[in-house]
This record gives structure tokens, sequence and C-alpha cells, in this order.
């Protein structure tokens, strides 16, 4: 019952982080509906504001009614750094967690995307086996193992500005795949040191072969 709360209110949070993101001259109120959005998205810090930036552009979670806080955790309600940034979680429904990494970012995939019911809410027919799919995997199991150079949930799709595998932009559009892959595949410097099972170096040429 609080998801379906929780995510009515973020559906109209939502709204209005769009509209105010159409009319960036407009005054913002002092209690922004997403101040995650609002305060990265005017930080000088690309690395701080790119994620806020493609978020508010074209993102699958942003079009079901999502935000920052369904990710990331903490406050969205205050324009407070460290009150937004909410590490205890008082005041959150979920503590702030700041940038994932590895596992971490399997582990905020799943939440929703291995929960049956969180997805049947939204897309009734997605699959929810993608993270169960991922630790069968070689990635999955290196990541396991602790190597931090294999793909992630968010390599192969984008973590902020995430599209349908259907959109033709999508990283995972079958034109695109090969490409997404071969970023780090084709990469001998990303690749050196892996090993086939006769002992020979893993090959880097699968995109021009
Ligand atoms: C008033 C401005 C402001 C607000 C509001 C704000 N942030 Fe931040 N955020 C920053 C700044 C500045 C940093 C850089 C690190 C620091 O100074 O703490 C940062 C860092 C981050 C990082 C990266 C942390 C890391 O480990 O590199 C994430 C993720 C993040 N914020 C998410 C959020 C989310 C989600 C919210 C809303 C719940 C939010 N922020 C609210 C200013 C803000
Ligand atoms: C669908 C989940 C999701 C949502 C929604 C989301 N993030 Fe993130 N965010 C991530 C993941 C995963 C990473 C780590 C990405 C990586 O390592 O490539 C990340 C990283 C970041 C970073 C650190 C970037 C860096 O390169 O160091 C910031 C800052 C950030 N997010 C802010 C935000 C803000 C602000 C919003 C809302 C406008 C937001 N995120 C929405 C999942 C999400
Ligand atoms: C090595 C790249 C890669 C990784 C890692 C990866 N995906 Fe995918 N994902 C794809 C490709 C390619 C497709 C589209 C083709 C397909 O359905 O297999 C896809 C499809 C999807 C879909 C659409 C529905 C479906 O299953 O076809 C979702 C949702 C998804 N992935 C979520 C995730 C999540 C969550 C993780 C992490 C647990 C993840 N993916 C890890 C490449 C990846
Ligand atoms: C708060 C819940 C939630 C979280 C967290 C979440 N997702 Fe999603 N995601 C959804 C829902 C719901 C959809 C279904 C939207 C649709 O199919 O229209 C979706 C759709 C997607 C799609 C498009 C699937 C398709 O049918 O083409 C991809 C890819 C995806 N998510 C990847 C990710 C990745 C990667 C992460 C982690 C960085 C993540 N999601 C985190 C709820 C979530
Ligand atoms: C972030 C970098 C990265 C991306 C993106 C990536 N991989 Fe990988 N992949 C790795 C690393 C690192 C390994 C570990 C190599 C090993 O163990 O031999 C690996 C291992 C593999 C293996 C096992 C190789 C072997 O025989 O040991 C296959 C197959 C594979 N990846 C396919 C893919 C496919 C298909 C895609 C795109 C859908 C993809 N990878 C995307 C980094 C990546």
């Amino acid at each position: 019952m609080r998801t379906v709360i929780n995510t009515a209110c973020r559906v109209c949070a939502a709204a209005l982080f769009v509209l105010a993101a159409a009319r960036p001259g407009a005054a913002q109120p002092s209690t922004e509906p997403n101040s995650c959005a609002t305060c990265h998205a005017a930080l000088p810090d690309q690395r701080l504001s790119a994620p806020a930036k493609a978020f508010g552009a074209s993102d699958v979670h942003r079009e079901k009614g999502f935000m920052c806080v369904d990710c990331h955790g903490g406050n969205p309600t205050t324009a407070d750094k460290v009150k937004s940034h909410d590490v205890a979680g008082r005041d959150s429904a979920m503590a702030f967690h700041g940038k994932p990494a590895g596992s971490e970012i399997v582990a905020t995939c799943a939440r929703c995307h291995s929960n049956a019911e969180i997805m049947r809410t939204f897309a009734p027919k997605q699959r929810v086996d993608q993270a169960a799919e991922y630790a069968t995997s070689v990635h999955g199991k290196r990541l396991a193992a602790g190597d931090a150079k294999v793909a992630t949930c968010a390599t192969c799709h984008g973590a902020h500005g995430i599209r349908l595998v259907s959109d033709a932009k999508s990283p995972v559009f079958p034109t695109n795949v090969a490409g997404t892959c071969a970023s780090c595949h084709a990469n001998a410097e990303h690749m050196a040191g892996y090993k086939l099972a006769d002992g020979g170096a893993l090959p880097t040429t699968q995109l021009a072969d």
C-alpha cells in the first residue's frame, strides 16, 4: 500500500519536475518536489549535473513517475543538501546511499526489476529475471568474485536517460548492442590479463571480426 501511495505522489512530483524543466526561467518554490534534480542540474561539476540533465530529458523511469530517490534514496522535498542526502534515512522513504558501484548497482536495479509485484503494477508483461540471469553470466560471476571491470546493468543500459530496449537510441537496441559490448571487449587495455580456457589471451577483435 505504501508503495502505491508513494508512487501516486511521485507521479505528480515528476509532472511538476517536467514543468519546472520546461520553464527554466520560472521562479522555484522553496519546497521543491524534486530538489535533487533542481540542485544537481545547476551544479557546475559535470559529473554531478549530467545525471539530472539526462534523467530530465528522456528516461523510461521518469516517464513512469519515478524519481532520483527511487534509486538513490534521500529526501527530495528539501533544498538543503545535507538534509536531502539523508544518510540516516530519518526523513526519507529510503536512506540516501549516494553513488552505487558494482554489486550495489545490480541491487539498485533488482529492487524493482526482480520484484514481480512492483513490475506488474507498471508493466504487466515485463520479465523479472534479469538479475537472476545476470548472476549466472560470466559478468555476474566475476562481479561476485570482486572484479569491477565487468559489465553491470548500468554499463549496458545506462543509469540516467534509460530507454526502452525497443527505442532505436537505446544502447541495447539490436543495431547498437555490438558497439556497447565493444566499448569494453574491443578495448585491449580494459581486457588485458583475461585468459581463455586454453591460457591464451582473451581476444579483443570480436567487433572487427
Ligand atoms: C542543494 C544541492 C543538492 C541537493 C538538494 C541534493 N544534492 Fe546530491 N550532491 C550535491 C553536491 C554538491 C554533491 C557533491 C558531493 C557533496 O558535496 O556532498 C552531491 C552528490 C550526490 C551524489 C554523488 C555521491 C557520490 O558518491 O559521488 C548523488 C548520487 C546525489 N548527490 C544524489 C542526490 C539525490 C538523490 C538527492 C535528493 C534526495 C540530492 N542528491 C540532493 C548537491 C545536492
Ligand atoms: C534508475 C536508477 C537511477 C535513477 C532514477 C537515478 N540514478 Fe543516479 N545513479 C544511478 C546509478 C546506477 C549510478 C552509478 C552509475 C555508474 O557508475 O555508471 C548513479 C550515479 C549518480 C551520480 C554520480 C555520477 C558519477 O559519475 O559519479 C549522481 C550525481 C547521480 N546519480 C544523481 C542522480 C540524480 C540527481 C537523479 C535524479 C535526477 C538520479 N541520479 C536518478 C542510478 C539512478
Ligand atoms: C552485458 C550487457 C547487459 C547487462 C549487464 C544487463 N543487460 Fe539488460 N539487456 C541487455 C540487452 C542486450 C537487452 C535486450 C535483449 C534481450 O532482451 O536480451 C536487455 C534487456 C533488458 C530489459 C528488457 C526486458 C528484457 O528482459 O528483455 C530489462 C528490463 C533489463 N535488460 C534490465 C537489466 C537489469 C536490471 C540488469 C542488471 C541485473 C541488466 N539488464 C543487465 C543487455 C544487458
Ligand atoms: C523504482 C523501480 C525501478 C528501479 C529502481 C529500476 N527500474 Fe527499470 N523500470 C522500472 C519499471 C516499472 C519499468 C517499466 C517501464 C515500461 O516498461 O514501460 C522499467 C523499465 C526499464 C527498462 C526498459 C525495459 C523495456 O521494456 O524496454 C530498462 C532497460 C530498465 N528499466 C533498466 C533499469 C536499470 C539498469 C536500473 C538500475 C540502474 C533500473 N531499471 C532500476 C522500474 C525500476
Ligand atoms: C564494462 C565492460 C564490459 C561490457 C560493456 C561488456 N563486457 Fe563482457 N566481459 C567484460 C569483462 C571484464 C569480462 C571478463 C573476461 C573473462 O573473464 O574472460 C567479460 C566477459 C564476457 C564473456 C566471457 C568471455 C570468456 O570466455 O571468458 C562474454 C561471452 C561476454 N563478456 C560477452 C559480452 C557481451 C555480449 C556484451 C554486450 C551485450 C558484453 N560482454 C559487454 C567486460 C564487459
